[in-house]
């Protein structure tokens, strides 16, 4: 059985969150600089699609607290508008946020442009993207199937609108609103379950609650003032770093500098719920932000884990893979409903999640919604394929179960790990005792 203890203070930035530093820092009047930018592929997306959109930025490496290397993004921009045509269509690899998010960017610039992905993201729904976009004036076009290429006709004359989002989406969210800061007039966007709220906390956006939903208000042609960002550790990489040390027996690991903005941490009430050995060290607030340190040590008796409330799954999104898996391993079972948009994810996470459970031996039952692992019929002998179906988070979720219980794991694509997490197994070493 092996044994993890240790410090983590290279976790990698928040994903969340770093999108939104670049985008916002585009859309702002004067210098930004994003401190503790993540190297992780998705967020590289997101620079990308900027410079090719006639963005200037540049990245640095700089030393951080603990000595650590942290990278900085610096970038000049002139406002709202400071965009160009893109002279070819922008690639956004396998980066939904990136995609979606800046589609409301484009939506309000004077001129066409066209997103694509990789195979993965060009699955994914985008008519989520088009409606409100098309409601706002502009001119959208998606394949037959309503997926990306994304083809946009951006207008100035982008018109205010008042959303009622029809899913539980930060990335819809975050279009609708970025698309709304070029109106003519005030736009409300409203959400009967609420998710992740940093675009609102970074643009420093007023809501409030009406009849059970958030309404949050985007004032239209606003300067933003320029401004500089501090990025945390991202809490979703950081739940991986909790599952290896509530699964391996006599673990104990400190994760530093970890984002726990409620509208992220519900894995860690869940867990804290079945009894898990967690606790939070040093919170404070920075940014608007709260942060603080994840203790983890390892105790028996966690319960099996049962997640049905929209509003935790919600908060818990790209959680529940890692919750899931570490539920079947550490108690041979797991219960999930109410979580159909886990299937328009990178992969369809619900039906990746069963297939590779099924090999492991445990018996599943999926429906539309969720799905449930019943017992371990039987532990297979020999060595194990996972298939991560281009999903980073499931690569990572099975990878954390084979390193913590000793199984022999052989992930497909382990590399995606990349997409969020680069250094995932440089870390996972660094712990193992
Ligand atoms: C994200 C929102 C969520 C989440 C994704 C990141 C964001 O997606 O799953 O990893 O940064 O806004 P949805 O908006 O599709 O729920």
């Amino acid at each position: 059985m092996r044994v993890f203890k240790g410090e983590v203070t290279t976790l990698p930035p928040d994903k969340s969150i770093s999108h939104r530093a670049a985008l916002i820092g585009a859309l702002s009047e004067g210098i930004t600089e994003i401190t503790n930018f993540s190297g992780g592929f998705d967020n590289q997306s997101t620079l990308g699609v900027l410079q090719g959109a006639g963005i200037s930025l540049r990245q640095e490496e700089m030393q951080g607290a603990f000595g650590r290397p942290m990278r900085r993004v610096v970038m000049e921009s002139r406002g709202l508008w400071s965009f160009q045509p893109p002279e070819s269509p922008l690639m956004c690899n396998n980066s939904g946020s990136t995609m979606r998010m800046f589609a409301g960017i484009l939506a309000a610039q004077p001129f066409a442009s066209e997103l694509v992905g990789d195979s993965s993201l060009m699955k994914r729904p985008m008519k989520r993207v088009a409606d409100p976009l098309r409601l706002m004036g502009a001119g959208v076009e998606l394949s037959q199937s309503g997926t990306a290429p994304i083809r946009i006709q951006g207008t100035k004359e982008i018109k205010p609108i008042e959303y009622l989002l029809p899913v539980p989406s930060a990335q819809v969210k975050s279009l609708v609103a970025f698309a709304a800061l070029h109106a003519d007039g005030e736009s409300r966007i409203i959400e009967p379950v609420r998710s992740r709220d940093h675009t609102e906390v970074m643009l420093g956006l007023e809501s409030f609650e009406s009849e059970g939903k958030r309404v949050i208000v985007v004032p239209g042609r606003k300067t933003i003032e320029a401004k500089p960002f501090y990025i945390p550790a991202d809490p979703s990489a950081a739940c991986f770093i909790v599952a290896l040390g509530l699964l391996a027996r006599g673990s104990e690991i400190i994760i530093r500098d970890v984002c726990l903005n409620p509208t992220r941490a519900a894995f860690l009430d869940i867990l804290l719920e079945a009894g898990a050995g967690l606790s939070i060290e040093n919170q404070r607030v920075i940014g608007g932000e709260s942060i603080g340190d994840i203790l983890v040590r390892n105790k028996a008796g966690l319960d099996p884990l049962v997640i049905s409330d929209p509003q935790v799954v919600a908060f818990a999104i790209d959680e529940i893979p890692m919750l899931a898996v570490l539920s079947a391993f550490a108690t041979g079972q797991f219960e999930l409903h109410n979580a159909a948009e886990l299937r328009t994810k990178e992969s369809d996470r619900i039906d990746a999640l069963v297939v590779n459970l099924q090999r492991l031996g445990f018996e599943c039952e999926q429906y539309p919604d969720g799905f449930m692992v019943k017992s371990r019929m039987r532990t297979p002998s020999g060595t194990v394929v996972i298939e991560s179906f281009d999903d980073h988070r499931i690569a990572m979720s099975f990878a954390i179960a084979g390193k913590a219980t000793g199984s022999a794991l052989d992930i497909t694509d382990i590399n995606v790990v990349g997409v969020s997490f680069p250094n995932f197994f440089e870390l996972l070493e660094g712990l193992e005792a």
